[in-house]
C-alpha cells in the first residue's frame, strides 16, 4: 500500500506552491537517481541494455499519460523548447503563411513562431485575456492562410485552462495543424490526443511531472512526422542506431528520429520512477485530487480583502495554478515575503502564482494560507 507522505519527506518549515515551475522530486526519484549514480561508479555502463530497457518503459509511461496508440509516436528530447524548434523549423512553410498563438504566451511559445519571419510566416498573436472566450478569439483568427495553431493548455501566469475539445475540432475541420505546449498541464490533469487530437504535444519533465529538468516528451502524430524535416542529427536517429559502418542510412521511422545523439540517460531513470508513482496513482485520482487542493486553498483565500483571482473556479477551466492580485499590493514584494517565509511560489505577469501538486496535504495548504494572510497584512 502507497502511503504518500513518505513519499514527499519535504522540509516541515516549508511550504512548497510551485509545481508550475519546477517540482520538487519523489522520494523514488532520488532514490533512483542515487542507485544510477552507484551503479555508474561501481559498474559503469556495463548494464546499458537495461538502462535502454527503462528507456522504453518511460516512453511507454508518456504514451500512458498521453494516450498515444504507440511508443512510436515518442520521442525524448532535451526541453520544450527544442520541441517547438523541431516543429517550428521542421514544417515546410510557404512565403504568407500563418501561425496563431497566444499573445503573451510564455516565451518559449511565441520566439520560436517570431523566428519565422524570415521566411515570410507571420506570427498572429491574440490577445486571450481580452475576452471570456478565448478559444473563439483563437477559432476567429483561422483564415485560408492558418497553417498552425500553437497554445499553451494550461496559461502559466493566470493559470486559464483552454478549452482543447473546441480548439482541436476546429483545427481539424479547417485543416490547420495543432501544436500544444503542454508542460503546464501533463501531469496535473488528462490529455488525450486519441479524443482530442493534436499533431504535436510538448512538455518538460521538471513541473507536474515531477521529474528533473532537462527531459521532455514530443508526441508527433504519425501522420505528420515524417513530412517535418529532420534538423537535427546525429547516430542515435537513425533506423539502425548500431550500425557503424560508413555508408547510406535512412531516419528512424518512429519518433525517436528526432533524437539525434546519446540520451539523457540520469534524467530518465528519474523521470521513469516519479511516472511510476504517478501511474500507481492513477492520472484521474491525481486531477481529482488536485483539483480538492486548489479549491481549498481557494477557499481558504476567499476571505482576504482586496484579493481577485485570477483563475476561473470553473474544474474545466484551471489546473494546478492559481493565480491572484492583492489590491495595493504588488505581486513581486508579496512573494519576496512569502519566499522568505518560505511559502515558495512564484510572480508571474503581476500575479502571485500559487501551484500545489496532487500531494500537497492540507497542513501546508493550511499554513501557507495563514501565512499569505499575514504578510498581506503586515505589508499593509
Ligand atoms: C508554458 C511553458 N512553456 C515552456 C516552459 C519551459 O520550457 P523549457 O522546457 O524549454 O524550459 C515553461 C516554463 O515555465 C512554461 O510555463
Amino acid at each position: 500500500m502507497l502511503y504518500l507522505p513518505a513519499e514527499f519527506p519535504q522540509d516541515n518549515e516549508l511550504c512548497y506552491l510551485n509545481h508550475a515551475a519546477v517540482s520538487p522530486w519523489p522520494k523514488c526519484a532520488a532514490e533512483a537517481v542515487q542507485r544510477f549514480a552507484f551503479e555508474n561508479m561501481t559498474c559503469g555502463a556495463e548494464k546499458y541494455p537495461q538502462w535502454m530497457q527503462i528507456s522504453q518503459e518511460l516512453r511507454d509511461r508518456l504514451r500512458c499519460l498521453l494516450n498515444a496508440t504507440s511508443v512510436d509516436d515518442i520521442a525524448l528530447v532535451k526541453n520544450t523548447s527544442e520541441g517547438l524548434s523541431f516543429v517550428a523549423q521542421g514544417l515546410p512553410w510557404k512565403h504568407g503563411d500563418q501561425v496563431i498563438g497566444i499573445a503573451d504566451d510564455f516565451p518559449s511559445n511565441r520566439v520560436v513562431w517570431e523566428s519565422l519571419e524570415s521566411q515570410g510566416v507571420e506570427f498572429v498573436q491574440v490577445d486571450t485575456n481580452a475576452t471570456d472566450d478565448p478559444e473563439a478569439a483563437l477559432i476567429d483568427q483561422i483564415s485560408e492562410k492558418t497553417r498552425l495553431l500553437a497554445i499553451s493548455t494550461v496559461h502559466f501566469a493566470t493559470g486559464v485552462r483552454l478549452d482543447l475539445q473546441r480548439l482541436s475540432d476546429a483545427c481539424q475541420s479547417s485543416g490547420v495543424l495543432l501544436c500544444l505546449d503542454a508542460i503546464q498541464s501533463l501531469g496535473a490533469i488528462r490529455l488525450d490526443v486519441q479524443a482530442t487530437p493534436a499533431d504535436f504535444v510538448i512538455a518538460d519533465g521538471h513541473k507536474w511531472m515531477l521529474g528533473p529538468e532537462g527531459l521532455a516528451v514530443f508526441y508527433v502524430n504519425p501522420n505528420i512526422r515524417e513530412k517535418l524535416k529532420l534538423t537535427q542529427f546525429g547516430w542515435a536517429m537513425r533506423q539502425d542506431p548500431g550500425d557503424y559502418s560508413p555508408g547510406p542510412w535512412e531516419p528512424a521511422h518512429s519518433a525517436k528520429r528526432f533524437e539525434a545523439g546519446s540520451p539523457n540517460m540520469l534524467g530518465i531513470h528519474a523521470l521513469h520512477a516519479s511516472l511510476g508513482l504517478q501511474q500507481q496513482i492513477g492520472s484521474e485520482e491525481i486531477e481529482k485530487m488536485l483539483r480538492k487542493n486548489i479549491d481549498l486553498l481557494r477557499t481558504s483565500l476567499n476571505s482576504v480583502e482586496d484579493l481577485k483571482l485570477r483563475t476561473p473556479s470553473d474544474s474545466s477551466r484551471s489546473a494546478g495554478i492559481l493565480s491572484m492580485r492583492v489590491g495595493g499590493i504588488e505581486s513581486d514584494v508579496l512573494w519576496k515575503r512569502l519566499m522568505e517565509k518560505r511559502v515558495i511560489c512564484a510572480s508571474r505577469g503581476g500575479f502571485l502564482r500559487l501551484s500545489p501538486h496532487f500531494y500537497t496535504r492540507k497542513q501546508v495548504l493550511d499554513r501557507a494560507s495563514e501565512i499569505i494572510q499575514q504578510v498581506i497584512q503586515d505589508i499593509r
